[in-house]
């Protein structure tokens, strides 16, 4: 004991800090979230996020140039479609905004890999991420939806699909329409454990996909629930999920560590919009020191088991860690 172990000796430079770091961050860890709307030169900022745009095709390939020219090598896409209705028909038109910025995004950067959120809620007039009958969002009739909409964005060339709508069997069904099209290589994301949050409040904003009634209780988690993420995670794995998402992240750091020790897969982390805002608004007001907030938040998330964070802050960061 004291005087003998003395902690502080491993402390004492920046070098020897930098020797004995256990988490590094790296830009090929991060997947930029953009926002696809249509329309033509349209570049039109998301006020309550600011930095994030709602852009149509041609403005999202010139971002996502930008993206990989900083060392990202993926973003995730959602759509801002021209038409919603009850069943959410633009999700899965050949000619949506996602599939069409899909193949505008792999015609002019190749390597960058191209990842969509397949989810009804954008495209449904009511808002939920699936399918109403008599106010109830309804489970198995979504699952045919969901999986028409992840092979229209194979069809249109993305590299890999993202299910983050919470009902049951989605990651079944969508692998099986994959394969019986001839998509058996494209990975799926599952966004397993992902809990009713306020802090989707912004994005909200920025894909225009508030519920119209009601709220997302009845098929996305419960924030007090711990056991149940790995309950979820082990189900997806069964289905056939490559990759693991928990979501939020920041606010659920346990759920990551959880899955993480207990899985072989790779786990991803959603660094959300509330969060991004949060860091935004008061780093604006002069409150908190913005940049350091925001790597300590994307390192504690990789530390927490994350081995991809998908997050708005990606850009911001990958430039300070090419320094
Ligand atoms: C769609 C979806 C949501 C987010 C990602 N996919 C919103 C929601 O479930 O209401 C949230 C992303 C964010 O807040 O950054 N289902």
């Amino acid at each position: 004991m004291f005087p003998i172990h003395r902690p502080r000796r491993l402390r004492k430079t920046e070098t020897i800090r930098r020797m004995l770091r256990e988490t590094s961050l790296f830009p090929d860890n991060f997947i930029y979230p953009l926002f696809v709307t249509f329309g033509k030169g349209i570049k039109k900022e998301i006020s309550s996020m600011p930095g994030c745009f709602q852009e149509s095709v041609d403005e999202v390939v010139k971002n996502a140039k930008e993206v990989y020219s900083l060392g990202i090598p993926s973003v995730l896409l959602f759509g801002i479609p021209e038409h919603k209705d009850e069943t959410g028909s633009s999700a899965y038109d050949e000619h949506g905004v996602v599939q069409d910025a899909v193949r505008a995004i792999k015609g002019a950067i190749p390597e960058l890999y191209v990842i969509t959120d397949v989810c009804m809620c954008e495209y449904t007039s009511h808002g939920h991420c699936g399918l109403v009958k008599d106010g109830e969002v309804q489970n198995d009739p979504t699952l045919e939806l969901l999986s028409k909409e992840a092979v229209s964005h194979a069809r249109a060339g993305v590299d890999m699909v993202a299910p983050s709508d919470m009902m049951d069997g989605r990651v079944e069904a969508i692998r099986f329409a994959l394969d019986e099209e001839g998509f058996s290589e494209v990975p799926i994301m599952s966004y397993a454990a992902k809990y009713a949050s306020a802090f989707y409040g912004p994005f909200r904003e920025a894909a225009e996909s508030a519920p119209q009634f009601g709220d997302r209780r009845s098929y996305q988690m419960d924030p007090a629930n711990r056991r149940e993420a790995l309950k979820e995670a082990a189900l997806d794995i069964e289905e056939g999920a490559d990759i693991i998402m928990i979501k939020p992240a920041l606010a659920y750091l346990d759920i990551i560590s959880d899955v993480k020790d207990a899985f072989d897969v790779p786990v991803a982390a959603y660094n959300v919009s509330g969060e991004y805002s949060l860091v935004k608004a008061a780093g604006k007001l002069g409150w908190i020191d913005e940049k350091r907030i925001m790597m300590e938040i994307l390192t504690s998330i990789k530390r927490a088991g994350a081995d991809l964070i998908l997050t708005y802050f990606a850009k911001e960061a990958a430039k300070i860690l090419r320094k």
